[in-house]
Protein backbone atom coordinates (compact mmCIF):
# COMPACT_ATOMS: atom_id res chain seq x y z
CA UNK A 1 0.00 0.00 0.00
CA UNK A 2 1.50 3.13 -1.45
CA UNK A 3 -0.91 5.77 1.05
CA UNK A 4 0.71 6.83 3.73
CA UNK A 5 -1.41 7.80 6.78
CA UNK A 6 -1.15 10.54 9.20
CA UNK A 7 1.06 8.90 12.12
CA UNK A 8 -1.37 10.20 14.47
CA UNK A 9 -3.95 9.90 16.87
CA UNK A 10 -1.97 12.28 18.90
CA UNK A 11 -3.50 10.33 22.03
CA UNK A 12 -5.50 7.62 22.05
CA UNK A 13 -8.38 8.33 24.57
CA UNK A 14 -9.39 6.20 27.14
CA UNK A 15 -12.57 5.22 29.05
CA UNK A 16 -12.58 5.77 33.02
CA UNK A 17 -9.76 2.96 34.19
CA UNK A 18 -7.89 3.23 31.50
CA UNK A 19 -9.43 1.05 28.92
CA UNK A 20 -11.00 1.47 25.38
CA UNK A 21 -14.86 -0.01 25.75
CA UNK A 22 -16.43 -2.55 23.65
CA UNK A 23 -20.20 -2.82 22.59
CA UNK A 24 -21.57 -6.12 22.56
CA UNK A 25 -23.07 -6.61 19.30
CA UNK A 26 -20.32 -6.41 16.52
CA UNK A 27 -22.54 -5.11 13.86
CA UNK A 28 -23.44 -1.67 15.58
CA UNK A 29 -21.50 1.13 15.73
CA UNK A 30 -23.46 3.16 19.07
CA UNK A 31 -22.44 5.99 20.54
CA UNK A 32 -22.73 7.74 24.42
CA UNK A 33 -24.71 11.38 23.76
CA UNK A 34 -24.49 14.13 21.35
CA UNK A 35 -22.76 17.11 23.01
CA UNK A 36 -22.35 20.43 20.74
CA UNK A 37 -23.88 23.85 20.66
CA UNK A 38 -27.77 24.09 21.86
CA UNK A 39 -27.94 20.02 21.69
CA UNK A 40 -29.83 18.02 24.01
CA UNK A 41 -29.96 14.81 25.24
CA UNK A 42 -33.22 13.82 23.66
CA UNK A 43 -32.92 11.20 20.66
CA UNK A 44 -34.98 12.33 17.85
CA UNK A 45 -34.08 9.59 15.57
CA UNK A 46 -32.44 6.46 16.02
CA UNK A 47 -31.44 4.23 13.21
CA UNK A 48 -30.95 0.69 14.02
CA UNK A 49 -29.25 -2.23 12.08
CA UNK A 50 -30.12 -0.57 8.81
CA UNK A 51 -28.99 -2.79 5.59
CA UNK A 52 -30.13 -1.38 2.44
CA UNK A 53 -29.31 -3.99 -1.12
CA UNK A 54 -29.69 -3.12 -4.47
CA UNK A 55 -31.18 -6.47 -6.36
CA UNK A 56 -29.02 -6.54 -9.94
CA UNK A 57 -28.72 -9.69 -12.18
CA UNK A 58 -25.19 -10.19 -10.62
CA UNK A 59 -26.29 -10.30 -7.28
CA UNK A 60 -27.07 -7.50 -4.12
CA UNK A 61 -25.29 -4.54 -4.29
CA UNK A 62 -24.92 -4.12 -0.58
CA UNK A 63 -25.45 -0.22 -0.20
CA UNK A 64 -26.00 0.06 3.51
CA UNK A 65 -24.89 -2.31 5.68
CA UNK A 66 -26.00 -2.49 9.61
CA UNK A 67 -25.64 0.80 10.50
CA UNK A 68 -26.71 2.36 13.86
CA UNK A 69 -26.76 5.88 15.09
CA UNK A 70 -28.78 8.17 17.17
CA UNK A 71 -29.70 12.21 16.05
CA UNK A 72 -30.54 14.43 19.00
CA UNK A 73 -33.05 17.01 19.22
CA UNK A 74 -30.80 20.52 18.39
CA UNK A 75 -28.27 18.65 16.33
CA UNK A 76 -26.43 18.97 12.99
CA UNK A 77 -24.88 15.81 12.18
CA UNK A 78 -22.46 15.42 8.81
CA UNK A 79 -22.49 12.29 6.60
CA UNK A 80 -19.47 11.91 4.81
CA UNK A 81 -17.52 9.15 2.52
CA UNK A 82 -16.74 8.89 -0.74
CA UNK A 83 -18.76 8.65 -3.45
CA UNK A 84 -20.54 5.33 -3.59
CA UNK A 85 -20.34 4.40 0.04
CA UNK A 86 -24.08 4.87 1.12
CA UNK A 87 -25.01 8.11 2.34
CA UNK A 88 -27.85 9.11 -0.41
CA UNK A 89 -29.27 5.47 0.23
CA UNK A 90 -28.96 5.89 3.98
CA UNK A 91 -31.19 9.36 3.04
CA UNK A 92 -33.67 7.26 1.33
CA UNK A 93 -33.99 4.23 3.58
CA UNK A 94 -34.51 6.79 6.53
CA UNK A 95 -37.93 8.48 4.91
CA UNK A 96 -38.62 4.97 3.49
CA UNK A 97 -37.53 6.38 -0.43
CA UNK A 98 -35.66 3.63 -1.39
CA UNK A 99 -36.89 2.65 -5.29
CA UNK A 100 -36.97 -0.93 -6.67
CA UNK A 101 -34.19 -2.74 -7.13
CA UNK A 102 -33.53 -1.13 -3.83
CA UNK A 103 -35.18 -2.58 -0.69
CA UNK A 104 -34.49 -2.72 2.82
CA UNK A 105 -33.44 -5.91 3.92
CA UNK A 106 -33.56 -5.16 7.87
CA UNK A 107 -33.35 -2.52 10.56
CA UNK A 108 -35.30 -0.02 12.80
CA UNK A 109 -35.96 3.78 12.28
CA UNK A 110 -37.23 5.68 14.80
CA UNK A 111 -38.54 9.01 14.89
CA UNK A 112 -40.32 10.58 18.06
CA UNK A 113 -40.02 7.05 19.30
CA UNK A 114 -42.31 5.97 16.27
CA UNK A 115 -41.25 3.27 14.12
CA UNK A 116 -41.02 3.89 10.39
CA UNK A 117 -40.79 0.90 9.08
CA UNK A 118 -44.62 0.16 10.47
CA UNK A 119 -45.98 3.37 8.60
CA UNK A 120 -48.78 2.41 5.81
CA UNK A 121 -48.08 4.14 2.78
CA UNK A 122 -50.70 6.89 3.90
CA UNK A 123 -49.14 7.63 7.12
CA UNK A 124 -45.65 7.72 5.57
CA UNK A 125 -47.49 10.28 2.89
CA UNK A 126 -48.08 12.44 5.97
CA UNK A 127 -45.18 11.81 7.76
CA UNK A 128 -43.05 12.79 5.20
CA UNK A 129 -41.90 17.04 5.29
CA UNK A 130 -43.74 16.96 8.92
CA UNK A 131 -41.71 13.82 10.88
CA UNK A 132 -38.54 13.66 8.41
CA UNK A 133 -37.89 16.18 5.21
CA UNK A 134 -35.26 15.00 2.97
CA UNK A 135 -33.72 17.70 0.87
CA UNK A 136 -32.55 15.66 -2.05
CA UNK A 137 -29.28 15.32 -4.06
CA UNK A 138 -29.94 17.97 -7.11
CA UNK A 139 -32.60 19.02 -5.19
CA UNK A 140 -32.83 22.36 -7.36
CA UNK A 141 -32.52 20.87 -10.70
CA UNK A 142 -35.67 19.11 -9.55
CA UNK A 143 -37.75 22.29 -9.33
CA UNK A 144 -41.25 22.42 -11.63
CA UNK A 145 -39.60 24.53 -14.14
CA UNK A 146 -43.28 25.80 -15.13
CA UNK A 147 -44.50 26.32 -11.91
CA UNK A 148 -43.89 29.44 -10.23
CA UNK A 149 -42.20 28.95 -6.79
CA UNK A 150 -44.97 30.11 -4.58
CA UNK A 151 -47.09 27.39 -6.25
CA UNK A 152 -44.50 24.75 -5.69
CA UNK A 153 -44.36 25.49 -1.70
CA UNK A 154 -48.22 26.04 -1.70
CA UNK A 155 -48.43 22.43 -3.06
CA UNK A 156 -46.00 21.46 -0.59
CA UNK A 157 -48.43 22.79 2.45
CA UNK A 158 -51.88 22.11 0.87
CA UNK A 159 -50.96 18.29 -0.05
CA UNK A 160 -50.73 17.99 4.17
CA UNK A 161 -52.76 20.00 5.24
CA UNK A 162 -55.82 20.63 2.96
CA UNK A 163 -57.01 23.56 0.80
CA UNK A 164 -56.74 26.72 1.98
CA UNK A 165 -58.70 29.82 1.52
CA UNK A 166 -56.91 32.29 3.02
CA UNK A 167 -54.70 33.36 0.37
CA UNK A 168 -53.60 36.75 2.22
CA UNK A 169 -52.29 34.40 5.53
CA UNK A 170 -50.82 31.55 3.29
CA UNK A 171 -48.86 34.28 1.41
CA UNK A 172 -47.83 35.85 4.48
CA UNK A 173 -46.95 32.21 5.54
CA UNK A 174 -44.23 31.64 2.50
CA UNK A 175 -43.25 35.15 3.41
CA UNK A 176 -42.23 34.18 6.97
CA UNK A 177 -40.58 31.55 4.85
CA UNK A 178 -38.58 33.18 2.60
CA UNK A 179 -37.01 35.50 5.42
CA UNK A 180 -35.63 32.10 7.46
CA UNK A 181 -33.45 31.05 4.19
CA UNK A 182 -32.62 34.50 3.33
CA UNK A 183 -35.07 34.78 -0.11
CA UNK A 184 -36.31 38.11 -0.77
CA UNK A 185 -40.14 38.28 -1.39
CA UNK A 186 -40.12 39.28 -5.00
CA UNK A 187 -39.46 36.08 -6.16
CA UNK A 188 -42.69 34.60 -5.02
CA UNK A 189 -44.36 34.95 -8.74
CA UNK A 190 -40.89 33.95 -10.28
CA UNK A 191 -40.40 30.86 -11.77
CA UNK A 192 -37.33 28.79 -11.02
CA UNK A 193 -35.32 29.80 -14.38
CA UNK A 194 -35.21 33.46 -13.16
CA UNK A 195 -33.37 32.18 -9.64
CA UNK A 196 -30.03 31.87 -9.05
CA UNK A 197 -28.71 27.96 -7.74
CA UNK A 198 -28.04 29.50 -5.04
CA UNK A 199 -32.00 30.97 -4.68
CA UNK A 200 -33.17 27.94 -6.37
CA UNK A 201 -31.25 25.72 -3.30
CA UNK A 202 -32.99 27.97 -0.56
CA UNK A 203 -36.14 27.61 -2.03
CA UNK A 204 -35.26 23.80 -1.84
CA UNK A 205 -34.34 24.18 2.15
CA UNK A 206 -37.84 26.48 2.60
CA UNK A 207 -39.92 23.86 1.34
CA UNK A 208 -37.83 20.94 3.33
CA UNK A 209 -38.93 22.86 6.78
CA UNK A 210 -42.11 24.27 5.28
CA UNK A 211 -43.87 21.99 7.87
CA UNK A 212 -41.62 22.65 10.35
CA UNK A 213 -40.38 18.32 10.40
CA UNK A 214 -38.45 16.98 13.73
CA UNK A 215 -35.26 15.80 11.43
CA UNK A 216 -34.22 17.58 7.86
CA UNK A 217 -31.96 15.49 5.69
CA UNK A 218 -29.99 17.57 3.46
CA UNK A 219 -28.14 15.95 0.68
CA UNK A 220 -25.33 17.49 -0.85
CA UNK A 221 -27.09 20.54 -0.52
CA UNK A 222 -24.47 22.92 -1.29
CA UNK A 223 -22.81 21.01 -4.28
CA UNK A 224 -23.79 22.42 -6.82
CA UNK A 225 -22.83 25.63 -5.90
CA UNK A 226 -19.84 27.62 -6.16
CA UNK A 227 -17.38 28.26 -3.20
CA UNK A 228 -18.88 31.05 -1.22
CA UNK A 229 -22.78 30.75 -2.22
CA UNK A 230 -22.03 26.85 -0.85
CA UNK A 231 -20.98 28.90 2.36
CA UNK A 232 -24.12 31.06 2.39
CA UNK A 233 -26.38 28.29 1.86
CA UNK A 234 -24.69 25.95 4.27
CA UNK A 235 -25.23 29.32 7.22
CA UNK A 236 -28.90 29.20 5.83
CA UNK A 237 -29.19 26.07 6.79
CA UNK A 238 -27.71 26.22 10.26
CA UNK A 239 -29.85 29.27 10.64
CA UNK A 240 -32.99 27.64 9.40
CA UNK A 241 -32.47 24.83 11.74
CA UNK A 242 -31.82 27.20 14.78
CA UNK A 243 -35.34 29.10 14.17
CA UNK A 244 -37.75 26.51 14.00
CA UNK A 245 -35.86 23.98 15.84
CA UNK A 246 -35.17 21.09 13.55
CA UNK A 247 -32.78 18.38 14.02
CA UNK A 248 -30.61 18.20 11.04
CA UNK A 249 -28.42 15.46 8.91
CA UNK A 250 -26.00 16.77 6.42
CA UNK A 251 -24.89 14.70 3.58
CA UNK A 252 -21.47 16.22 2.25
CA UNK A 253 -18.27 15.59 0.74
CA UNK A 254 -16.21 18.91 1.32
CA UNK A 255 -14.91 17.98 5.18
CA UNK A 256 -14.13 21.83 5.41
CA UNK A 257 -17.11 23.46 4.71
CA UNK A 258 -18.63 20.60 7.37
CA UNK A 259 -16.11 21.07 10.03
CA UNK A 260 -17.97 24.54 10.31
CA UNK A 261 -21.73 23.82 10.26
CA UNK A 262 -21.86 19.67 12.31
CA UNK A 263 -22.10 19.32 15.89
CA UNK A 264 -20.51 15.47 14.72
CA UNK A 265 -19.44 13.64 12.01
CA UNK A 266 -20.09 10.05 10.58
CA UNK A 267 -17.89 8.87 8.45
CA UNK A 268 -18.98 5.95 6.22
CA UNK A 269 -17.06 3.36 4.39
CA UNK A 270 -18.11 1.00 1.69
CA UNK A 271 -21.69 0.94 3.68
CA UNK A 272 -20.66 1.01 6.96
CA UNK A 273 -20.44 3.36 9.42
CA UNK A 274 -16.76 3.53 10.42
CA UNK A 275 -16.33 6.40 12.91
CA UNK A 276 -18.78 8.63 14.88
CA UNK A 277 -17.48 12.09 16.88
CA UNK A 278 -17.57 15.25 17.85
CA UNK A 279 -16.50 17.24 14.81
CA UNK A 280 -13.27 18.19 16.97
CA UNK A 281 -12.30 15.10 17.67
CA UNK A 282 -12.67 14.08 13.80
CA UNK A 283 -10.55 16.77 12.55
CA UNK A 284 -8.06 17.24 15.59
CA UNK A 285 -7.75 13.18 16.53
CA UNK A 286 -8.78 10.89 13.85
CA UNK A 287 -8.75 7.42 14.55
CA UNK A 288 -9.95 5.31 12.06
CA UNK A 289 -7.70 4.63 9.45
CA UNK A 290 -9.95 5.83 6.49
CA UNK A 291 -11.01 8.96 8.45
CA UNK A 292 -7.30 9.97 8.70
CA UNK A 293 -7.46 9.48 4.91
CA UNK A 294 -10.00 11.72 4.27
CA UNK A 295 -8.86 14.60 7.14
CA UNK A 296 -5.27 14.38 5.05
CA UNK A 297 -6.74 15.09 1.95
CA UNK A 298 -8.49 18.03 2.75
CA UNK A 299 -6.66 21.01 0.47
CA UNK A 300 -4.88 23.45 2.04
CA UNK A 301 -4.31 27.06 0.87
CA UNK A 302 -0.82 27.32 3.07
CA UNK A 303 0.40 23.97 2.46
CA UNK A 304 0.59 22.01 -0.57
CA UNK A 305 0.37 18.25 -0.13
CA UNK A 306 -0.12 15.33 -1.99
CA UNK A 307 -3.94 13.83 -2.54
CA UNK A 308 -3.58 11.06 -0.24
CA UNK A 309 -7.06 9.34 -1.38
CA UNK A 310 -6.54 8.42 -4.82
CA UNK A 311 -8.48 4.74 -5.47
CA UNK A 312 -11.66 5.31 -4.32
CA UNK A 313 -13.52 1.85 -3.12
CA UNK A 314 -11.55 -1.02 -4.56
CA UNK A 315 -13.95 -3.56 -3.90
CA UNK A 316 -16.84 -5.21 -5.59
CA UNK A 317 -19.70 -3.79 -3.45
CA UNK A 318 -21.88 -7.38 -4.13
CA UNK A 319 -18.55 -9.23 -3.00
CA UNK A 320 -17.03 -7.42 0.35
CA UNK A 321 -14.07 -8.71 1.57
CA UNK A 322 -14.33 -10.74 4.91
CA UNK A 323 -13.96 -9.08 8.46
CA UNK A 324 -12.76 -5.23 8.06
CA UNK A 325 -14.50 -3.55 5.62
CA UNK A 326 -11.15 -1.41 4.74
CA UNK A 327 -8.65 -3.74 5.22
CA UNK A 328 -7.78 -4.02 1.25
CA UNK A 329 -6.81 -0.47 1.41
CA UNK A 330 -5.57 -0.50 5.01
CA UNK A 331 -1.66 0.00 5.21
CA UNK A 332 -2.28 -1.63 8.89
CA UNK A 333 -4.14 -4.49 8.33
CA UNK A 334 -3.29 -8.07 9.81
CA UNK A 335 -4.55 -11.84 10.04
CA UNK A 336 -6.93 -10.73 12.27
CA UNK A 337 -8.57 -8.35 9.99
CA UNK A 338 -9.55 -10.53 7.32
CA UNK A 339 -11.23 -12.92 10.11
CA UNK A 340 -13.25 -10.70 12.32
CA UNK A 341 -15.53 -8.08 11.69
CA UNK A 342 -14.57 -5.20 13.83
CA UNK A 343 -16.64 -3.79 16.49
CA UNK A 344 -17.68 -0.88 17.46
CA UNK A 345 -15.43 0.14 20.46
CA UNK A 346 -16.01 3.50 22.65
CA UNK A 347 -12.61 4.85 23.07
CA UNK A 348 -13.83 7.87 24.55
CA UNK A 349 -17.62 9.54 25.37
CA UNK A 350 -19.48 10.50 22.19
CA UNK A 351 -16.12 8.79 20.11
CA UNK A 352 -16.86 5.41 18.69
CA UNK A 353 -14.30 3.62 16.17
CA UNK A 354 -14.96 0.29 14.03
CA UNK A 355 -11.04 -0.69 14.32
CA UNK A 356 -9.21 -3.86 15.66
CA UNK A 357 -6.26 -1.26 16.38
CA UNK A 358 -8.71 0.17 19.11
CA UNK A 359 -9.09 -3.00 21.20
CA UNK A 360 -6.92 -3.11 23.59
CA UNK A 361 -5.64 -6.47 23.62
CA UNK A 362 -4.12 -5.13 20.07
CA UNK A 363 -2.36 -1.74 22.19
CA UNK A 364 0.82 -2.69 21.35
CA UNK A 365 -0.09 -3.55 17.39
CA UNK A 366 -1.14 -0.03 17.45
CA UNK A 367 1.83 1.31 19.39
CA UNK A 368 3.84 -0.27 16.45
CA UNK A 369 1.83 0.38 13.37
CA UNK A 370 1.70 4.29 14.30
CA UNK A 371 5.47 4.09 15.40
CA UNK A 372 6.42 2.72 11.70
CA UNK A 373 4.22 5.68 9.90
CA UNK A 374 5.23 8.76 12.22
CA UNK A 375 8.06 8.88 10.02
CA UNK A 376 8.05 8.05 6.44
N1 LIG B 1 -30.36 1.72 -8.62
C1 LIG B 1 -29.23 1.15 -8.22
N2 LIG B 1 -28.90 -0.09 -8.66
C2 LIG B 1 -27.77 -0.70 -8.26
N3 LIG B 1 -26.87 -0.13 -7.41
C3 LIG B 1 -27.16 1.10 -6.95
C4 LIG B 1 -28.34 1.81 -7.33
N4 LIG B 1 -28.33 3.01 -6.70
C5 LIG B 1 -27.19 3.05 -5.97
N5 LIG B 1 -26.50 1.90 -6.12
C6 LIG B 1 -25.22 1.55 -5.47
O1 LIG B 1 -25.36 1.70 -4.08
C7 LIG B 1 -24.15 2.20 -3.50
C8 LIG B 1 -24.44 3.43 -2.69
O2 LIG B 1 -24.88 4.48 -3.55
P1 LIG B 1 -25.28 5.92 -2.98
O3 LIG B 1 -25.88 6.69 -4.11
O4 LIG B 1 -26.10 5.75 -1.75
O5 LIG B 1 -23.86 6.52 -2.59
P2 LIG B 1 -23.46 8.01 -2.14
O6 LIG B 1 -22.56 7.84 -0.96
O7 LIG B 1 -24.68 8.84 -1.96
O8 LIG B 1 -22.59 8.51 -3.37
P3 LIG B 1 -22.40 10.03 -3.94
O9 LIG B 1 -21.44 10.70 -3.00
O10 LIG B 1 -21.80 9.81 -5.30
O11 LIG B 1 -23.73 10.71 -3.99
C9 LIG B 1 -23.18 2.43 -4.68
O12 LIG B 1 -22.36 1.28 -4.77
C10 LIG B 1 -24.10 2.52 -5.86
O13 LIG B 1 -23.45 2.09 -7.02
S1 LIG C 1 -9.62 -3.21 11.51
FE1 LIG C 1 -7.65 -3.66 10.55
S2 LIG C 1 -7.97 -3.34 8.36
FE2 LIG C 1 -9.69 -2.40 9.45
S3 LIG C 1 -9.12 -0.27 9.64
FE3 LIG C 1 -8.47 -1.28 11.51
S4 LIG C 1 -6.34 -1.95 11.16
FE4 LIG C 1 -7.23 -1.40 9.17
MG1 LIG D 1 -25.35 10.58 -2.86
Amino acid sequence: MSQQLNPHPKSLPQNEGGTSKRDDSPSLLVEEGAGGRGVKDRVVLKVDNLRIHYATPQGDVIAVSDISFNLYEGETLGLVGESGCGKSTTAYGILQLVQPPGYIVHGSIEVDGTEVLNLSEEELRKFRWTGLSLIPQGAMNSLNPTMRVKDQIIDVIESHEGKKRDKEAMRERIFELFQNVGLPNRIYNMYPHELSGGMKQRVCIAMGVALHPTVVIADEATSALDVVVQRIVAQTLIKVKDEIGVSLIVIGHDMGLLAQIVDRIAVMYAGKMVEIAPVENVYANPLHPYTQLLIDSIPSIKERKPLKITEGITHDPRNPPSGCIFRLRCPFAWDHCAEVEPPPINVEEKHVVACHLFDEQFEERRAHAYATTANP
